[in-house]
């Protein structure tokens, strides 16, 4: 039997086995008229293509749906008085957008990464100060518990945050920590039965509604990373302090604090993985989390995009709509391009994870990459939209200030340029 003969063997097998896919607009090629039946050739399960499923369509509806009935109402007064989205969030929890990904075993919703860019987009649209909180718990706590932590820690830490009944946050920026993560000053001596974590805590999202907490801390300063350990620490303990709320330029809705600990005694129990292992843990959890940012990116300049379309369509200037002046056109188009850009580059990022294939590099090009195209057209879109663009009622101000974010936490846009070209070059 030659390779042809075999390849047609196989397909027509795998033909009569999966009914649903036809075989017949190959089977001229294969000399095989009337031989196929059903609709789909086989081959095309595997091949590249770019339609959503009914699963994914019905997520992404789900979250646009909600976005508009419980974000958009309030979504500026709670700018305006920096007040965290606590029904929203809780709500979100029931409907199990706060542990998207994690297992049904552990209360989570099973789902696939796709539909978790799916649902940051939608949700970013609205409301970037509720989305982060769904990023942080989903990508950065749930995620990391449900890969790195013990069954144990699984069951007592995750199951909570995967069902939405608490949040969580990670705690990795220090006041001299930010991109260069692996300089903590944060210490956590071994004690024995525990640790003894002293220290602070800088820009932590969530940092005083979370009920866990992930901690990073140095243990062995002389192993450097290699000495660095990751804690699930909780806000009962004694000596943990909430610090004060930043007053942030945009989403300004998130609960963002400094934390500090003062001989904090830490079970040795709750720390994550070997002794040695915070740093990585860290590394691989924001590489994941860094899908999440990239998507609030793309929701945030896709929501600019809506916004200034519509308003195109409405305004009126030199007697006809604002939309037929080519400046708008262009700019219109610009930004339609540069979204589908950093869309495909955040469902190929999130497919790739989905896969169990690398995805370190391409999560860094899709959030370096929205996050630029987040900053660049909202700044377009309150152009679009003149006098009205610059004032709260229109939405898009708002999205301008909460653009900006996106291009430094879970790291800056520098940061990611270092993790792509690093990849390149090795
Ligand atoms: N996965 C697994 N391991 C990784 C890794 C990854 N993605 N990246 C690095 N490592 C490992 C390396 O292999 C190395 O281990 P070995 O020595 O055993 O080989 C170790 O980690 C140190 O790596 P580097 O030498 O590359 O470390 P570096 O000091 O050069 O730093 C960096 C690299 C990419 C700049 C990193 O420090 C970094 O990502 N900085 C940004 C930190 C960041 O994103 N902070 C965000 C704060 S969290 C936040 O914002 C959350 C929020 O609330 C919204």
């Amino acid at each position: 039997m030659n390779i042809y003969s075999a390849l047609i063997s196989i397909l027509i097998l795998l033909n009569s086995y999966f009914k649903t896919y036809d075989l017949k607009p190959f089977s001229h090629i294969l000399g095989l008229e009337g031989f196929i039946k059903t609709k789909k050739p086989y081959f095309c399960a595997n091949m590249m293509h770019f339609e959503l499923s009914e699963e994914h369509l019905a997520v992404q509806q789900a979250a646009r749906d909600f976005a508009q009935t419980e974000l958009l109402p309030g979504v500026i007064e709670r700018d305006n008085k920096q007040e965290f989205p606590a029904e929203q969030i809780k709500k979100l929890g029931e409907l199990g957008f706060l542990g998207m990904m994690v297992d049904p075993k552990y209360g989570g919703s099973g789902m696939d990464t796709i539909s978790y860019v799916l649902a940051m987009e939608e949700l970013s649209k609205v409301d970037a100060s509720a989305s982060v909180v769904v990023s942080v718990n989903n990508s950065l706590v749930c995620w990391g518990l449900e890969n790195f932590a013990n069954e144990e820690q699984k069951q007592k830490y995750l199951v909570p945050l995967a069902k939405g009944l608490v949040h969580g946050a990670f705690c990795l920026s220090e006041p001299e920590a930010g991109s260069d993560a692996t300089s903590q000053r944060t210490t956590a001596v071994d004690m024995g039965d525990y640790y003894l974590v002293n220290g602070t805590k800088n820009w932590i999202t969530n940092g005083n509604t979370a009920s866990t907490y992930l901690v990073i801390a140095q243990t062995n300063v002389e192993a450097g990373h290699r000495g660095i350990n990751a804690f699930i620490m909780t806000r009962d303990m004694e000596g943990f302090v909430v610090g004060k709320k930043e007053d942030k330029m945009g989403i300004r809705g998130s609960d963002t604090h400094s934390l500090m600990f003062t001989d904090v005694k830490v079970p040795k129990a709750n720390r994550i993985g070997e002794d040695g292992f915070g740093f990585k843990f860290a590394m691989k959890t924001l590489t994941g989390g860094r899908i999440g940012i990239a998507s609030q990116a793309l929701g945030i300049a896709s929501g600019a995009y809506e916004l200034s379309l519509k308003y195109a369509k409405e305004r009126k200037a030199f007697g006809t709509e604002i939309m037929n002046h080519q400046a708008i056109q262009f700019k219109l188009a610009d930004m339609a391009t540069d979204i589908e850009a950093a869309r495909m580059l955040c469902l190929k990022a999130a497919w790739l994870k989905d896969q169990h294939l690398d995805y370190g590099r391409a999560s860094s090009m899709a959030k370096l990459f929205s996050s630029e195209v987040a900053m660049k057209h909202t700044v377009e879109a309150v152009q679009i939209h003149g006098g009205y663009g610059y004032v709260k009622e229109y939405h898009v101000e708002r999205l301008m200030r909460d653009a900006k974010i996106t291009q430094i936490y879970e790291g800056t846009s520098e940061v990611q340029r270092v993790v792509i070209s690093r990849d390149i070059l090795k």
